[in-house]
């Protein structure tokens, strides 16, 4: 079993990317023993796909690397590096590029969503981002990929890949990985929308908690969410067709460790008036310690450079023969 992940240096970590992927990352880090090792990186490549100065790329990846470890991934347990420091991502991504098809990469809803009307003016990074993505798991033979729902398509796209080159080549090179993406958590939607999904690129700070957001603004982005005028219901099938509700009692459950069932149970019949400060209690528990852990942390550039280094170091090894295995399969190198 080796299992990796990354994540899009972009913005702050929100409580989506946390139940959506990090929590399942950590919990997977404590699961492995021995040699197996969790990989787990920054998208830095990623984010060339839309324009940013050089100094806001810099400090968004350290302070992802900074939030990463917060969470509670360790760096000396499991591999943390971001991607531009590993060439082989960019090597492999070009080999890669040779068994993408066209029609693939233009069914892929998250390009369509992101470029909008205007895909003329998209940059080529965002088109061609799938074969990266690829790449990044296919390097490292990765079995698991935990992930949100929204990756799910990217990940379909990376295992046909890796069966269509396999069989191209007529050679056992590449793993065929599988998404880990649990149910309940799979999609997290935005506050103010329970019908979009909570997302760093929304315009209104309101819809999302970051996991930097102090006591107070949880508290008070908790208020404002939005809901319906019915009170919960004590069978969760009721909660069909009310998003709002289902999306905070899911939250909910994400954090107490119970049910849809057991949720109901306890506050059937009561307004969201009585829920949301149980809710908001709740995300100040387990998200004050993270963001009081990130914020001791993230000013130590030297500290975290030292753990991309030498995640990157060992990120490069874990790499390196699969990259010259696809070189050696396709007649680039002997
Ligand atoms: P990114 O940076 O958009 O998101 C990081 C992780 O957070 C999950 N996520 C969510 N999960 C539930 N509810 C939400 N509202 C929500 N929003 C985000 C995402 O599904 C993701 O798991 N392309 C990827 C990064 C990437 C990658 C990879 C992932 C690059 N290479 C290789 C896995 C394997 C991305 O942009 O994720």
């Amino acid at each position: 079993m080796r299992v990796l992940s990354g994540i899009q240096p972009t913005g702050n970590l929100h409580l989506g990317n946390y139940l959506g992927a990090i929590r399942n990352w950590v919990a997977m880090q404590e699961e492995m023993t021995g040699e197996s090792r969790c990989f787990f990186f920054l998208a830095d490549l990623h984010s060339i796909s839309e324009h940013l100065s050089p100094a806001d790329r810099l400090r968004n990846v350290r302070e992802m690397a900074a939030a990463l470890v917060a969470c509670g991934i360790d760096p000396e347990r499991s591999v943390l590096f971001n991607q531009a420091r590993v060439p082989a991502h960019a090597e492999m991504q070009w080999l890669l590029n040779g068994t993408a098809r066209m029609g693939w990469l233009s069914r892929m809803t998250q390009f369509k969503d992101k470029a909008g009307k205007n895909r003329e003016g998209a940059s080529v990074a965002l088109f061609t981002y799938p074969v990266l993505q690829a790449a990044d798991v296919l390097l490292y033979q990765a079995t698991h990929v935990p992930v949100g729902e929204d990756q799910k398509q990217h990940l379909e796209l990376t295992r046909d890949i890796a069966i269509k080159f396999n069989t191209d080549f007529g050679v056992e090179l590449f793993t065929v990985p599988e998404p880990y993406i649990p149910k309940e958590t799979a999609r997290i939607m935005s506050l103010r929308d329970g019908t979009a999904k909570m997302s760093k690129s929304d315009p209104s700070d309101m819809s999302r908690i970051n996991l930097t957001d102090d006591d107070d603004l949880l508290v008070q982005k908790i208020r404002k969410a939005k809901t319906d005028a019915e009170p919960i219901p004590a069978d969760p099938a009721e909660l069909a067709g009310r998003a709002e509700a289902t999306n905070l009692i899911d939250i909910y459950g994400a954090f107490s460790g119970q049910d849809r069932a057991a949720i109901c149970q306890q506050f059937g019949g009561q307004g969201f008036g009585a829920f949301k400060p149980a809710l908001a209690e709740l995300l100040v528990h387990h998200l004050g310690p993270i963001r009081q852990r990130y914020l001791a942390l993230k000013d130590d550039h030297g500290a975290i450079d030292a753990i991309l280094i030498e995640g990157a170091r060992k990120a490069a090894a874990a790499a390196h023969p699969t990259l010259m295995g696809a070189y050696e399969a396709m007649g680039l190198m002997r």
